[in-house]
């Protein structure tokens, strides 16, 4: 399978006043076309750390970084946004959804700040992103007029606009009940069977059952990195609810 992601010992010092906190020790990290990984760990362990490496928002202090083969970290700035808007769809906990603007515009976003491609018909693009997380009825709400799932939607069709090679999620249920967040997972789910490479970082163990490969950090470095056996399926789980609901009646 085609390597998407790969670091070679990563360490990243941040430096307050006099003190240095080393936020990640030494990550080696080899992620393929296709995976779904959740990255966990306690509060502190570094997942943001990592995630804003790998989303080429930050840079590491030591240690190499390889996206589709190109070395990100020898970058300059411009350079690094250039790759951030083209091989990389965020997902963040608090939606990050611009509020004075319809959900089809804000989907259209990234393609506006796309300055290698110009597309002829952006909101065409972002209807279609729209409608495959289900919200093709819902184009012209305003993030205020929609459910804190809903809204999490339209992160996830903003996400999907530029075609990523890989969609990085920080919390993305964090702020959403436990059904909502399942629902959420069953979109991730089923754009992972479509072939997308997700990233989610999540400090619930419940939540990484969905993903088809665990990564446990502590301390900055790598506790465990296995595949699940059994994943769970988000689809069934929400079935399950219903017939739940059904029986309460
Ligand atoms: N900008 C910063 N300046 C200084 N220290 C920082 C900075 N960002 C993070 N840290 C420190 O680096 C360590 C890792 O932080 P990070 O945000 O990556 O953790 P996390 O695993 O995402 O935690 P959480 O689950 O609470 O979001 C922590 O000890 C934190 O205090
Ligand atoms: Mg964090």
């Amino acid at each position: 399978m085609q390597t998407i992601i790969q670091t070679k010992n990563l360490i990243k010092d941040y430096h307050t006043g006099e003190i240095t906190v080393r936020a990640l020790n030494g990550i080696n990290l080899e992620i393929s076309k296709g995976e779904f990984v959740a990255i966990m760990g306690a509060s502190g362990s570094g997942k943001s750390t990592l995630m804003n490496i790998l989303g080429c928002l930050d840079v590491p202090t030591e240690g190499d970084y390889f996206l589709d083969d190109v070395q990100v970290n020898k970058l300059s700035s411009k350079e690094l946004a250039d790759i951030r808007n083209q091989k990389i769809g965020f997902v963040f906990q608090g939606f990050n959804l611009l509020s004075r603007t319809s959900a089809l515009e804000n989907v259209e976003m990234p393609l506006l700040y796309n300055r290698k491609v110009h597309y002829p018909n952006p909101s065409k693009l972002a209807a279609e992103a729209l409608e495959r997380v289900g919200l093709g009825d819902r184009l012209h709400h305003h993030p205020n007029q929609l459910s804190g799932g809903q809204q999490q939607r339209v992160a996830i069709a903003r996400s999907l606009i530029n075609n990523p090679s890989v969609i990085l999620a920080d919390e993305p249920t964090g702020n959403l009940d436990s059904r909502t967040s399942i629902e959420v997972l069953s979109i991730f789910q089923e754009l992972n069977k479509q072939g997308i490479t997700i990233l989610l970082i999540t400090h619930e163990h419940d939540i990484a059952q969905y993903a088809k490969r665990n990564i446990e950090i502590k301390d900055g470095s790598i506790l465990k990195d296995y595949t699940l056996e059994e994943t769970k399926t988000a689809v069934e789980v929400l079935n399950d609810f219903e017939t739940q609901k059904a029986e309460d009646l």
